[in-house]
């Protein structure tokens, strides 16, 4: 999108990252203003609001929609957190603005406006006079600003709803407005990692499509396109195979069933001819590729010490942001 590049536009992953302290993204700086757009309407976009609200107390957070108020997927959960400090004067006149295209498709209003109320009743406290408001049925084309004062405004597209082939989906109408902000985060999708220099279609690395060897029904085998055949010997699981898709616990799966595939392939192999003492090789060649590999004891040594430094500073939890810290506390 034109002005995607100019400072003051993120990705919600890498903010994301950088609040949940994961390095590198927690030692980089991220200079977020006082009026932010987050263009979504996911559980990130919620995660984020809840961070512009509690923790940076900007101004304005906007949601900017391409669908209307009852396309939404965020949760009522993540909603506590920041419907004390929605607008609800800016929500009824969006509402009443979105009402038209709604009823165009069959939408229950009173429902969807419900839907987002319902978070009252177990509102988080309010700790700052953030406002949060809603714009929905508009897309993003165009990013405003300049390289020396960074973002101005988001240029959006005004949709329509409209019904294909039974699920309701967002038409441009040709007519643009400008939205004001100085800080623009997207919170509505990812990709694959493009340094691996892997075959990728839209946002994922190219599968086998007849996968040879399937775990329920998945393909997890890399597909050489050039070659026509399935890349021997790459596997991708979690989020090398479908980007940030699902919460961890989701991906972790995913990389067990990957896990699987790998078995089922190595069983097609012939046996290994020097099998003695496979752990301790395979240990030595990690240490010659990376003196620094972390193994799941010293994994446990990080959390005993992440538990010693809560109880000192008197905190629910605690978590060391640089992973020279955390090589300090594993006795690395
Ligand atoms: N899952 C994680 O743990 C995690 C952690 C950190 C960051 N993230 C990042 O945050 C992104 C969003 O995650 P989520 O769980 O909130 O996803 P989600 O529930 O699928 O929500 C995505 C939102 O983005 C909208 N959207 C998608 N494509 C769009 C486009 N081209 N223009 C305008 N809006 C568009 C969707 O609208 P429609 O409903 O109309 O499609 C939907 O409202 C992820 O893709 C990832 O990059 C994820």
């Amino acid at each position: 999108m034109p002005g995607e590049n100019l400072p003051g536009v993120y990705h919600a992953k890498d903010i994301v990252y950088h609040y949940y302290l994961l390095p590198p993204f927690s030692q980089r700086r991220f200079v977020i203003g006082r009026n932010v757009i987050v263009v979504g309407a996911g559980n990130v976009m919620m995660d984020l609001a809840h961070y512009l609200v509690h923790e940076k107390k900007v101004d304005e957070v906007t949601a900017v929609v391409r669908r209307g108020p009852a396309d939404v997927k965020f949760t009522r959960k993540e909603m506590e957190n920041v419907v004390g400090n929605l607008d609800l004067k800016a929500l009824d006149a969006e509402f009443e603005r979105v009402a038209p295209h709604m009823q165009a498709v069959g939408q229950d209003v009173v429902a969807a406006k419900n839907a987002f109320l319902e978070a009252f009743p177990k509102a988080s406290e309010r700790v700052s006079d953030t406002r949060l408001r809603f714009e929905f049925l508009a897309s993003p084309v165009r990013i405003l600003g300049s390289w020396t004062t960074g973002v101005s405004a988001l240029k959006i597209e005004d949709n329509h709803l409209v019904t294909v082939d039974g699920s309701v989906k967002a038409q441009g109408s040709g007519i643009t407005r400008q939205i004001e902000a100085d800080t623009i985060i997207f919170a509505i999708g990812d990709t694959v990692d493009k340094d691996f220099c892997m075959p990728i279609y839209g946002d994922a690395y190219v599968v086998v499509k007849e996968p040879r060897f399937p775990v329920n029904d998945i393909s997890y085998e890399a597909f050489d396109v050039d070659a026509n055949c399935p890349m021997e010997k790459v596997f991708l699981a979690g989020w090398a195979r479908q980007a940030s898709t699902g919460l961890v616990g989701v991906a972790r799966k995913d990389g067990e069933n990957a896990a699987q595939a790998v078995q089922q392939y190595l069983q097609t192999q012939p046996p290994m001819m020097d099998n003695e003492n496979v752990y301790l090789k395979f240990a030595d060649w990690l240490q010659d590729i990376h003196p620094l590999a972390v193994t799941k004891r010293w994994l446990a040594r990080l959390e005993a010490a992440e538990q010693a430094e809560a109880q000192i500073r008197h905190l629910e939890y605690f978590k060391f942001a640089t992973n020279d810290e955390m090589l300090r506390a594993m006795g690395l």
